[in-house]
Order: C-alpha cells, then structure tokens, then sequence
C-alpha cells in the first residue's frame, strides 16, 4: 500500500514519485491550499493538496478530518523558502498530491492526539487506542521493545532458558493481597495468580535447570502508586551453583548491555555498594538517590549537651536525632520555614527544628545549644555559611523516614537531581527479619525463602528476638536513582533451614506443608545451592523513558482503583457463571 514510511520522507527522494499511510495528524487551509501532516509509526510528513497541481484533488481534500485514514499518492518537492521545519526529521520536504483515497473515517474526538494532551487519565485510557497514537507514548512502548529483546539477547547469551511457570497457581508469599480464581471443577477452591514465580523457578533448580528466565506478569492486590502496578512484569532469574557476587556481576553487565543496546548510553562507573546499615544511616532509606549528595548525619551524641527539651525528651525515650544541611537555604522566610515544616509533619514528623548559619547561627533554638556545640554540629554536617540545618528527632524509623523524604524533597528544590543520568546502587546485608509491632512477630523482610548469612546462622538458631533481629539476610536490592528496580537472594536449600525459618515466622509445620510443601519436599531431594533475583521492568523502562509514570509505559494499564477504563474489567458475570461455581455474593455497601 505504501512505498515509504511518513517519517522517512527525506531530502534524497525529492523528485520522486512517492505513495504513504497513515492518520491525518493535522488539518489546515492556509489561503486556499490545504496542508495534511499525515502521520505513521515512523512519523510525520506535510503532505499538500493545491488546486494548481488538481483542482478534484483538492476539492476533495476538504472531507477529510482529524485522524481519517489516508493514502496518498504524489510527489516529493523541497519545501519553499521559509518554510522549512527545523525540528521535524522530514521537515525540509513535503509531498505534492496527485492522487488520494479515504481508506477509513474518524468519529469526532474525545481529545486530541496530541503529546500536550491534558486530557483526563480516565478519558485517555477509556479511549486508549487514540491515547497510544501519541508519539511519546509509542516512544516508550518501542524502548520498551528494545529493552526487553536486549534482555532476552544477554540471557540467552549467558545459556539461561526460557521457562514458563503457571499463572492458575498457590499463594506466593511476596507479601501483598493475592489475586483468586475461583475453580469450577473444585467446587470451593480457589487458584490465586502468581506474586512472582518465587516456588516455581526454585524448584526448576532442583529439577536441575541449572539457569532459568521469564519475562513475566506477576499480580498484587495492594494500594497503587506512581510506580505500582495490580500486574506488572518482572524479568525473572534463578541460578544453581553461584553466590551473591557472581549473581551481582552478571546483572550488573546485563543492565550496562541492556542500556547500551535499547538506551545507547554506556554506563561505565562500576554500581556503588551499599549495606543497608549504610544506606539507612547516610540517606534514611533503603533506596536512595545517589544522583546527588545531602546525606544525613545523627547528632544524638552532640545534641544530647544541649538544652533543648524536645531533642533531649526523644533521647531519653529512645529516639535519636539526625539533620541535613539545606545548601544555601539560609535564605529561607518564616513562611517557607512553617511550609517545609508542615510538609515533613505530613510525613509523620512531629515538627522541624532548623538553624540558619549566617554570620551567626540564627534561630530560636540557639539559645538552647552551649558555645561550640554548633560548630561541632555544623562540622558533622559539612554545613556552611549561608546553609539552613535542618533537624528531624523521633523513634530511629520516623526519623529515618522523614528526612529521607525531605533529603528528595531539597535535592528536587535545589535542582540537584538531573534527568539523563543514571545512578545504580547495589543494597547488601539486609536484615533478614523485620519486627511487625502489631502482631508482635518477626516477618521476612524479603521473603521466607530467602537464607540467612552463613556467619550469622549461630544467631539463627538462638531463641531470643533480640538475637534474631540481628541476622543478616544473603539478600541484594538493585536501586537506580533513588528507585527500586529490584531484589533477589541466595536462598534456602536445605530444609532442615527452611523449617526453622518458617518457625521463626510463626508459620507452625502443619501451616508450612499446606502452603509451601511441594517446596518443602523438593529442598529434601537434593536441592543444590541457589539463588536469584527480580527486576521490576515496568519500572527500569519508565526510568529509562524518563516517564513520570508506570503507566506510561504499559500499553494497557489499571487505574488507580485497579481497573480499566478500555475493557470495564472488572465487571459483574452473569449469575449461571456464579452457580456453576458455587458463589453466592453478600456485598457490603
Ligand atoms: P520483589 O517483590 O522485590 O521480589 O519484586 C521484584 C521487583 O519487582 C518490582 N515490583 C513492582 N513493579 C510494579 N508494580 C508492583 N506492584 C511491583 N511490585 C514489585 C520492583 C521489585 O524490585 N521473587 C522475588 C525476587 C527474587 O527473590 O528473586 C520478588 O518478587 O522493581
Ligand atoms: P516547640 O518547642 O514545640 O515550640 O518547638 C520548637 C521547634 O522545634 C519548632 O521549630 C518545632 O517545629 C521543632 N520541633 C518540635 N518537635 C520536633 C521534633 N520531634 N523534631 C524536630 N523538631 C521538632
């Protein structure tokens, strides 16, 4: 139907006899001559109908409207002088027409297809076959492409199959809400879709697979956010016979790979290595954007000589006290002051102390603070004249939390963080445990099947909670510009391990066997030592596109209530599919 692609119109066809598709991108008359900028996959090109060349022609060129379907048959001439557009590829041609067919019409739009379209999301995605005609949305989608071919290419390079594991499964322990899938042939029972292929790729270990992949849909039932989808697509890998740092290396060199291939950016620096205890005393958080600098410093031994009830009050309870240095905020009014204040209280905070260094310190907590101790603080802070330090004091994880947040905050004020770069981390030595203070039990901070650190297997073993709260997990996140991109572990392969660890969860052997047992046996028929990890894709493509949203990068996503727009799902069935599955529904309002 075509004998070029819109967007590949250049100067070395002008003269040519041409023909293209595509969607009328733009209509205009400009006194009497019609111009179309028609569009394809590939782009745009001007396309003009003058009754000079065809009076039918462009008689005719008047039915057409925004996104009809053309064909167009004509000649490539060099646009006039004057006219010629810079920023367009094809931009110093446009096409003559000779000849032109309506292939297909468009009903009047819901919203322009438009890169600048403010259009609601819901209006966008209800419509989301015109929604994905932007050019920046197929952007995406193509880099998207490429990122996940460049994975495949690397993976099949270093010999890892394939393999696909079952979507109508058991519960997944990855710990959000499940999915359920009521069967039919089991009357009562319910398959719930996979959280991720956690069970299954381990037990392809012990089936001997040696190195498994998948690229593949995991479902969360769990609250949504800029970067969460309900279902999202993880690239999944498991090995046999390897450690955290063979692991570490190889996905290090499958992402530069990746990056090269689908990004064309070369990521030469080596990926900085962070323990957890690192990571939450420098940025207050396990994932941080080391794009920029602000690290956080603790002050409790310095505050602790100060007078300052608030700050000693929290000491005394348990709490510490940490600062950042606000660079070059000394500045800042008492209005920008209460604002910055009522923002980290949003955070949980109960309030922000702050001290601005001019020629003195100023504010109404000096006066609390004995001669030299805020030089003392100032130092620890890397602070200096014309900065405004700022202070967070609460329980280790409030406090920890709340400056972090505010950490991104400044950076995003300051102008620190740039788009285009990439700052990947590598988080070790987690802890395998986490204290869930509601239910008065430890929780896997990673997931039951992640094993402990040799080193620490003695506390493992140890019945106190003091104790166990201290094991370190053999387990690595991979962050990239302050943004979880993904985690894995060396896991348990000995079920003897596997056991205690369940135990140690309040997961008693009767509850473990219902639940994970196939697991369970596997590991007691010669699992082999192994270990893996996930990247979340949607989330290293949005990075990659520079996308502020997740959903900017899946072709058809949920909304924020977990539906779509396009299809209606969910939606209600009929009350034959119900009776054949035996539910009865009781909704409540
Ligand atoms: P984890 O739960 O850390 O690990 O998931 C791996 C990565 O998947 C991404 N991710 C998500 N992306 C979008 N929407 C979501 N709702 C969502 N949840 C997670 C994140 C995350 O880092 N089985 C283990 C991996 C392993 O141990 O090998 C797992 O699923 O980028
Ligand atoms: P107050 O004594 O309540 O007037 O507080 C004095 C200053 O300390 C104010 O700027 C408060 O925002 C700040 N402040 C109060 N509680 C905390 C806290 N937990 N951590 C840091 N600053 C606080």
């Amino acid at each position: 139907m075509r004998t070029h692609k819109c967007g590949e119109v250049t100067g070395t066809d002008i003269g040519s006899e041409i023909k293209i598709v595509g969607w009328t991108n733009k209509w205009r008359d400009h006194g009497g001559v019609v111009f179309i900028d028609l569009r394809d996959r590939s782009g745009l090109v001007q396309v003009v109908f003058s009754p000079e060349s065809d009076e039918a022609v462009h008689k005719a060129a008047h039915k057409v409207r925004n996104e009809y379907v053309i064909q167009v048959s004509g000649s490539v001439r060099a646009r006039p002088e004057g006219t010629v557009n810079e920023s367009l590829p094809t931009g110093a041609v446009e096409v003559v027409v000779k000849e032109f067919k309506i292939l297909n019409e468009c009903k009047p739009l819901p919203f322009m297809v438009d890169d600048d379209t403010d259009a609601s999301e819901s209006l966008r995605y209800k419509h989301r076959y015109l929604d994905l005609r932007r050019p920046i949305i197929q952007k995406n989608l193509i880099l998207r492409h490429k990122t996940t071919k460049a994975f495949r290419d690397y993976l099949d390079g270093e010999g890892f199959l394939d393999i696909e594991t079952p979507i109508l499964t058991k519960s997944t322990p990855e710990g959000a809400r499940d999915y359920l899938v009521p069967s039919r042939t089991n009357p009562g029972s319910f398959f719930a879709l996979p959280q991720s292929p956690q069970i299954f790729k381990q037990i392809l270990m012990v089936a001997g697979l040696e190195r498994y992949y998948q690229i593949v849909r995991c479902f969360r039932d769990e609250d949504l956010r800029a970067d969460r989808q309900p279902e999202f697509t993880q690239v999944d890998m498991e090995l046999s016979f390897v450690n955290s740092e063979e692991i570490m290396t190889l996905i290090e060199h499958m992402i530069k790979h990746v990056f090269k291939e689908a990004l064309g950016t070369e990521i030469k620096e080596q990926f900085v290595r962070l323990t957890y205890k690192d990571a939450m005393d420098r940025y207050g958080c396990d994932k941080p954007d080391l794009r920029f600098g602000l690290e956080l410093a603790d002050v409790s031994d310095l505050v602790k000589d100060s007078e300052f009830k608030v700050f000693l009050d929290t000491l005394k309870r348990g709490g510490i006290v940490k600062a950042i240095a606000g660079k070059g905020l000394a500045g800042y009014s008492r209005k920008d002051l209460d604002d910055l204040t009522k923002e980290v209280q949003g955070y949980g905070a109960k309030g922000l102390a702050w001290i601005k260094i001019k020629d003195d310190y100023e504010s109404p907590i000096v006066k609390f603070f004995p001669d030299g101790l805020l030089d003392k603080i100032k130092e620890r802070l890397g602070a200096e004249k014309g900065d405004l330090m700022l202070f967070v004091a609460d329980r280790v994880n409030v406090t920890n939390d709340c400056l972090s947040r505010l950490r991104n905050e400044l950076g995003r004020r300051l102008e620190l963080i740039s788009d285009n770069v990439y700052k990947f981390a590598w988080v070790t030595d987690f802890p395998l445990f986490e204290w869930n203070e509601d239910e008065k039990r430890h929780e896997a901070m990673h997931h039951p099947f992640t094993s402990p650190m040799e080193e620490d297997l003695e506390l493992f073993f140890k019945e106190d909670a003091e104790s166990q709260s201290r094991i370190r997990a053999q387990a690595y996140d991979i962050v990239l510009n302050g943004c979880e991109i993904g985690g894995g572990s060396i896991r348990i392969h000995k079920k003897e391990v596997q056991d205690r660890m369940f135990h140690l969860l309040g997961i008693e052997a009767e509850e473990a066997n219902s639940k994970f047992g196939f697991l369970l046996d596997a590991l007691d028929h010669g699992a082999p030592p192994h270990g893996g990890l996930a990247l979340g894709l949607d989330r290293l493509v949005m990075i990659m596109c520079g996308a502020r949203s997740i959903r900017d990068v899946i072709a058809f996503p949920k909304t924020q209530k977990a539906a779509c727009p396009l299809s209606n799902a969910p939606s209600e069935v009929s009350a034959k599919q119900l009776e054949e599955l035996g539910i009865k529904l009781d909704i409540k309002e």
